[in-house]
């Protein structure tokens, strides 16, 4: 089974892209599969409008990943920036794709519900997106809920490309949800995001998380009353960090009354600081070690490159399109 996924580098790491992404690319990498782990650059570009922030949150990202268990030796590990066969496949999927669905795609009609006046490579997202995957002949793709439609996009783009050009050359991906994580909330509620400056992030100080959590939103019960644990935001994030055992109790001690929000914004930083501590240790190292980011990127792009090149060429030859070089 080929898996493929990949974040933007639009910001820094925080506990929605661990729970509903990167915890699955580990699981997905520990049972063998052969896995292509990538930092979407280009995708933060339609966003982002300083270059130094970018190249900075790109670092921290490939970091990142790597501190969190992405093996470079078993996984391919690469900036979509470095398979630029990736942007030429953008364009064969722009042939068949009809403008009518990109303006009905649910993350761009939030953007503009936003006020962001939307530039074509933003317009284009989703169709990047489906290159992304298309372009290893990826099988499947684990992602948080929200990206559900982006693959839904990708499905019906390869089956238009195959349509149009009468071929079976482009391979049909299924998305991997991990429906019990959903959408991870943030300290406000919403959806953690970081374009909502409401997110837990991982690679921080004990201290800060501590801090963070603690402006969680929650209401107004006083800590000696009973409170309902299915109603809080604190609890939601309670629920990916303690274990089997410790969950009731916690869930027990809220309808209990007696146990107050801030209790439980602390026990939520202290096991978060103890889930990442090693990995934090493990970020340290690497991102002040350049040289071996650049190192590790450069070879996951090579074996890239290599798949992509070969796919790019079914793809020129099922549409007509001649290379002379
Ligand atoms: P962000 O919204 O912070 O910019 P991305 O869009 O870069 O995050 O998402 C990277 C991955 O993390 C995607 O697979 C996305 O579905 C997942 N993800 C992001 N936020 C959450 C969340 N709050 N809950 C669950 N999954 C999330
Ligand atoms: N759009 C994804 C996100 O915001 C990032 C992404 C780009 C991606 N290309 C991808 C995810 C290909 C999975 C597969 O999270």
């Amino acid at each position: 089974m080929r898996v493929l996924s990949g974040i933007q580098p639009s910001g820094r790491l925080h506990l929605g892209n661990y729970f509903g992404a990167i915890r699955q690319f580990l699981q997905l990498q520990a049972q063998g599969h052969e896995c292509f782990y990538f930092i979407a650059n280009y995708h933060a570009l339609t966003s982002c409008r300083d270059a130094k922030q970018l190249e900075e949150w790109t670092l921290h990202l490939t970091a990142a990943y790597l501190a969190l268990g992405v093996d470079p030796n078993s996984s391919t590990f690469f900036l979509q920036s470095d398979v630029p066969q990736t942007t030429e496949l953008c364009w064969f999927l722009n042939t068949v794709c009809p403008v009518s669905q990109m303006e009905k795609a649910t993350s761009y009609k939030d953007k503009l519900a936003k006020g962001i006046t939307p530039n074509m490579a933003l317009f284009d997202y989703p169709v990047l997106q489906a290159a992304d995957i298309l372009i290893y002949d990826s099988n499947l793709v684990p992602v948080g809920q929200d990206q559900k439609q982006h693959i839904e996009i990708t499905r019906d783009l390869a089956g238009k490309f195959n349509t149009a050009f009468d071929s079976e050359v482009l391979v049909l991906p299924e998305p991997k949800i991990v429906e019990a994580v959903a959408i991870v909330p943030g300290t406000d509620g919403q959806k953690m995001s970081k374009s909502y400056n409401n997110t837990i992030e991982i690679f921080q100080t004990a201290k800060k998380t501590k801090k963070t959590c603690g402006k969680i939103v929650t209401d107004s019960t006083p800590l000696e009353d009973p409170k309902d644990p299915t109603n809080c935001n604190v609890f939601a994030l309670l629920k990916l960090v303690c274990n089997e055992e410790e969950l009731p109790e916690v869930e027990e001690k809220y309808r209990a009354g007696g146990f107050g929000y801030g209790h439980a914004k602390n026990l939520l930083a202290e096991r978060i600081n103890e889930l990442f501590a090693v990995d934090r240790e493990r970020y340290d190292a690497l991102i002040s070690d350049k040289d071996t980011l650049y190192d590790i990127l450069r070879e996951g792009g090579k074996k890239a490159r290599n798949v992509a090149e070969e796919t790019l060429e079914r793809v020129r030859s099922a549409a007509g399109i001649l290379t002379t070089y």
